[in-house]
């Protein structure tokens, strides 16, 4: 071992666990802007109210005969803008769909839209614009595209996110919008869920970290700063885990899980400052959250203090009527949703919901005071994002957007995300190998890129940005004897022998899986499996008895226990953006090093799926049965050209009280021959608990880079109240007893009083 202390290279990384309720809010709350709102709230009408309250999508503005089909080059029609700006006072538009503009077009759209509201209205109260510019700006040409978020969360390196999300917001204010309805912080918890991707993983504290990370960035100190965005925590609360794995469908949560785990990333992000959420469009326990005053009041406002704006989602108000049927009209929708605590309606393509509000206003059904608090918040936050002085940003003042800073910080994210899951010694590959590239994902960017790219659903290719490089292109550059040969499509064979045949002269194959990017209802499957002909085309290449790389872009684990066994190299590579190609080929080539980890559980098997790392212990598999926990590959698991090796784990104490905290360190080192990064991973588990304890917890992380023989030693610091659990009483308690701490192979106990 080269990790003699003679050799330390000392680093100490104290590492704060960062408590639900430490931080001080992004304190935007001066009382010179309540001042001015209070001054303008006094001099509006309810219609004028109401407008405010009210979301519409950029779709019913344009020209067309047919929604979403407009003519081209696409306008905004005048008189629509008229109708909904100034008769019916609508304060906030949002969206995009089937297009990415120019930002040159969306300098019109946007100034369009404020000239009309700030000349022609009676208060001149500019309109706020809303866009999901989820993993960079998604509906502006040319931006800078980074990795989805569970990509993000695969690099287990917040500041990689928080500069992700500052680079996001400089792009999306330099498209002339200032609010984003990211990120989002539901656990993804359930793979079999469309929209699994947009999570951090599975895991409560990386979530929390990673949801701060993306925040702090988009927000930065002050979000009139013309650099930086409003963010929008989504979706409040619970909607990551339908029991189907449909989308929109019914989740139960018990109140303990909801407190423990689906909570705390949005308390985090208040904790941050965050000024907006959107609402999950789903049902807990049978109650849809739109309408559910516990959860939008009681808890998200009184308990957790949050100030901002609750916009809804997608017409969720109209469809507490028309689907969830908790309500016998739309009008009685409103009602209900309005006294639960809402504060803007995305309706999203007719003001309905402003005149069935106007009518329930005064008829006594919604008292006054709620649509003041309403408007109050939604005015403000108008005031502090600037709008009233800037309504249209200076398009000219962002020389950076996707500069070649951006584009680097996106390729840099990208390769510290892609997960090396398994390597029977064949990567790195060599320059001088005859590769065989194939697979259906091999050579379009759609696949890398996902859903919330330049379309909606991510799926039209004739969006693909031509300069950016596919996975094939990208391997081209490095070796040109590359050869393409496509096989299969995601569904259906295409030229299966040809790739058969190239394989047989080939020295490696390298086989791109993935699937048809989809999100929402629309990305709904009934099976993890690989769609047959992805499976086929493996089985049919291993025969040539070559080795198969096998790289996967998907944003949710597929299940690969047909597979897995007949490849000598599995990449995971989520879907890492525009970047997401030359990552690639530079892993593969040992140009650079493996550092992703998984943010969630990789199932073995289609029947096991609801296995997480923090699994409860009867969920462990007892030789001869078959139990819960049955992970192919472990959550934070991933491997690198190098090789770490953990020693020396030691604790300040053996006996805590409940109000200390631990101090540990560990010697961390690379015993292997390349330079690489490694997450250092802190779990703790409560050995005896009244509520059935998991197995373990992520308690801490730290990404650390060593050089070939380096020793680092890695400082933690947790608090014990971080240990705490939901009791009996639905509260946060820490119970007396022992407690395990592991990091790598290294443990110690301890005992708190
Ligand atoms: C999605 C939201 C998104 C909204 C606006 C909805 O369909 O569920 O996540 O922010 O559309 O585009």
């Amino acid at each position: 071992m080269r990790n003699t202390l003679s050799l330390l290279s000392f680093l100490v990384v104290i590492l704060l666990f960062h408590s639900c309720k430490t931080e001080a809010p992004n304190n935007q709350e001066t009382s010179e802007i309540d001042t001015k709102v209070n001054d303008l709230l006094a001099q509006m009408t309810l219609e004028e109210k109401v407008g405010q309250m009210t979301q519409i999508s950029i779709n019913v503005f344009f020209e067309g005969e047919k929604l979403y089909q407009p003519t081209l080059p696409v306008q905004l029609q005048k008189d629509s803008l008229q109708k909904f700006i100034v008769d019916h006072h609508i304060g906030s538009i949002f969206g995009c769909a089937r297009f990415p503009f120019e930002r040159e077009e969306w300098k019109h759209f946007i100034t369009d839209i404020q000239d009309i509201a700030t000349t022609e209205t009676r208060l001149k109260i500019p309109v706020i614009y809303g866009i999901d510019a989820i993993h960079g700006v998604t509906f502006t040409k040319g931006s800078t595209i980074f990795p989805q978020q569970i990509g993000m969360a695969a690099t287990w390196n917040p500041e990689l996110i928080e500069e992700a999300g500052r680079i996001t917001a400089y792009e999306t204010k330099a498209s002339g919008q200032p609010w984003n309805f990211a990120p989002v912080l539901g656990l993804g918890r359930q793979p079999l869920w469309s929209r699994f991707f947009e999570t951090f993983g599975e895991d409560v504290y990386l979530t929390r970290t990673m949801g701060k990370a993306l925040i702090k960035g988009m927000e930065g100190n002050d979000i009139s700063d013309p650099n930086q965005v409003a963010a929008c925590m989504k979706h409040y609360i619970g909607y990551s885990i339908p029991t189907s794995g449909k989308d929109r469908t019914a989740a139960m949560i018990p109140e303990r899980q909801l407190r423990e785990y689906f909570l705390p990333p949005f308390e985090d992000a208040i904790a941050t400052g965050v000024h907006t959420v959107m609402i999950n469009s789903g049902e807990i326990n049978g109650i849809p959250v739109h309408c559910n005053k516990y959860l939008l009041t009681e808890v998200l406002r009184n308990e957790l203090g949050f100030e901002g704006v609750a916009v809804t989602d997608f017409k969720d108000i109209k469809l507490l009527h028309e689907s969830h049927k908790v309500a016998a009209s739309y009008k009685e929708a409103v009602k209900m949703a309005i006294n639960a605590g809402i504060d803007m309606s995305m309706t999203p393509m007719d003001v309905n919901f402003s005149q069935y509000l106007i009518e329930l206003v005064n008829e006594g059904e919604v008292p006054m005071a709620r649509i003041d608090e309403s408007v109050f918040r939604i005015l403000k936050l108008k005031y502090q994002l600037g709008l009233f002085e800037n309504p249209v940003p200076d398009f000219d003042a962002y020389p950076n957007f996707a500069c070649k800073e951006h584009q680097d910080a996106a390729l840099k994210t990208a390769i510290e995300s892609i997960t090396l899951l398994k390597n029977n010694n064949l990567l790195p590959l060599k320059k001088s190998q005859q590769i065989l590239v194939t697979g259906p994902t091999a050579n379009a960017m759609t696949y890398l890129n996902g859903p919330w790219t330049y379309t909606w659903q991510g799926n039209d290719k004739n969006f693909d940005p031509e300069e950016k490089n596919t996975i094939y292109e990208a391997i081209k550059q490095v070796n040109s004897s590359a050869h393409l040969v496509e096989g299969t499509t995601i569904t259906k064979d295409t030229n299966l022998a040809e790739a058969i045949s190239v394989a047989q002269t080939s020295d490696v194959i390298i086989a791109c899986l993935g699937e048809t990017p989809g999100v929402e209802e629309k990305g709904n499957i009934v099976d993890l499996n690989f769609e047959k002909a992805q499976i086929n085309l493996i089985k049919q290449l291993a025969k040539t008895g070559k080795p198969i790389v096998l790289i996967i872009n998907s944003g949710r684990p597929r299940i690969l226990n047909e597979i897995e066994e007949l490849v000598d190299a599995i990449v995971f590579a989520y879907l890492p953006g525009n970047e997401g190609g030359d990552a690639i080929a530079k892993l593969l080539f040992g140009e650079e090093n493996f550092s992703g980890k998984l943010p969630f559980t990789y199932p073995k098997y289609t029947g096991s799926l609801w296995s997480h790392y923090d699994h409860k212990n009867t969920d462990l598999n007892i030789e001869g049965e078959i139990r819960a926990y049955n992970p192919l590959y472990e959550f934070g698991f991933g491997l690198s050209y190098t090789e770490f090796n953990y020693a020396n784990l030691s604790i300040d104490k053996e006996n805590y009280t409940k109000e200390d905290s631990i101090t540990l360190q560990i010697e961390v080192s690379n015993i292997g021959e390349v330079e690489g990064k490694e997450v250092v991973q802190l779990y703790i588990s409560d050995q005896y608990a009244t509520i059935t304890p998991s197995a373990k917890r992520l308690r801490a992380y730290r990404k650390i880079n060593l050089t070939s023989g380096e020793t680092k030693l890695v400082e933690f610091k947790i608090a014990i109240q971080d240990l705490a659990f939901v009791g009996l009483e639905n509260e946060w308690i820490v119970e007396p007893g022992g407690f395990t701490i592991q990091i790598g192979n290294q443990t110690k106990e301890f005992v708190v009083n």
